[in-house]
């Protein structure tokens, strides 16, 4: 829309056959006033920029993507969240309690409830049974009441399944794993999945709220945008530093080029 209405300036001041020097005059300022305005609008779209939406290639909003649910309990629902939140396929994830029966589980009073996270994922990406491979691969379902450094049964290690296919599943990879461990108790429980409490939302994305540099990078998204957002929950893994490592470096190397562009900027005081 610029550029027609700097052409339609431009042509009526040459449609003249004769020009005076006037005419030029008025011409060259209008000139530099378009070049003027120009810069001023390529800077502020410059200004801008925004994180870009995509690290991965998920297809994020195709219109008849159909997701799949999976709840893992590993420990401490911020790891466990950053866990799976850089994966491929992976859209969504969230904390909270499930397992127990206590209705309305809170974080200091969650009663038998273990620390949770749901991810929503696109099975066309990955599947359930190398979300088991990450579960597996992702904690000690060896250790007894509790996981690394926390201790209590809140941290306790459970595959929640949906159906028989996925108990199936999940009994498989635990018999091996069982069998790989030969001296040790794998503890792991296997359960169908109940109520799923979601968590405060100060415990969401937590691993990302450590980090505000990043946060205002994405535009300080507000919580239920953060909450949904696919790039948050990639970027909380990248804030854990558990995004495969290949990964890590390629965000690093996203967020420096935006830095060397000069954004972040201060908006206001
Ligand atoms: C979505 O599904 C409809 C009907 O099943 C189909 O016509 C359409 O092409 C699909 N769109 C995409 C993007 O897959
Ligand atoms: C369980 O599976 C059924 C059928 O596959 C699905 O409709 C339902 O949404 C699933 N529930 C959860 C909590 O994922």
């Amino acid at each position: 829309m610029f550029s027609v209405s700097l052409s339609l300036f431009l042509y009526g001041s040459l449609r003249q056959p004769t020009m005076k020097l006037s005419d030029l005059i008025i011409l060259v300022s209008r000139l530099v006033f378009f070049s003027v305005l120009w810069s001023i609008l390529m800077a502020d779209m410059a200004l801008s920029i925004r994180f870009p939406d995509r690290i991965s290639q998920t297809p994020n909003d195709s219109p008849n993507r159909t997701l799949k649910t999976a709840t893992f309990a590993l420990g401490s629902f911020w790891r466990s969240e950053a866990v799976f939140g850089c994966l491929d396929g992976v859209v969504q994830t969230t904390v909270g309690y499930a397992g127990g029966s206590k209705p309305n589980p809170e974080y200091r009073s969650l009663g038998d409830h273990a620390e949770s996270v749901q991810i929503e994922y696109d099975p066309r990406l990955i599947n359930f049974r190398q979300l088991l491979e990450v579960f597996w691969s992702s904690h000690d379902s060896r250790q007894v009441f509790g996981q690394g450094p926390d201790v209590g049964n809140q941290y306790r290690s459970i595959i929640f399944t949906n159906g028989s296919e996925e108990s199936r599943l999940a009994a498989v990879s635990k018999e091996r794993e069982q069998t790989n461990s030969k001296s040790s108790i794998v503890t792991t429980q296997i359960q169908q999945l109940g109520t799923f409490y979601t968590a405060e939302p100060e415990h969401q994305k937590f691993e990302l709220k450590q980090n505000p540099f990043i946060l205002q990078l994405i535009g300080n998204l507000p919580e239920e945008e953060l909450d949904r957002s696919s790039l948050a929950a990639k970027l909380n893994s990248y804030s854990a530093e558990l995004c495969p490592s290949k990964i890590q470096k390629q965000i690093d190397a996203k967020i420096n080029d935006i830095i060397r562009k000069g954004w972040p900027i201060l908006k206001e005081l």
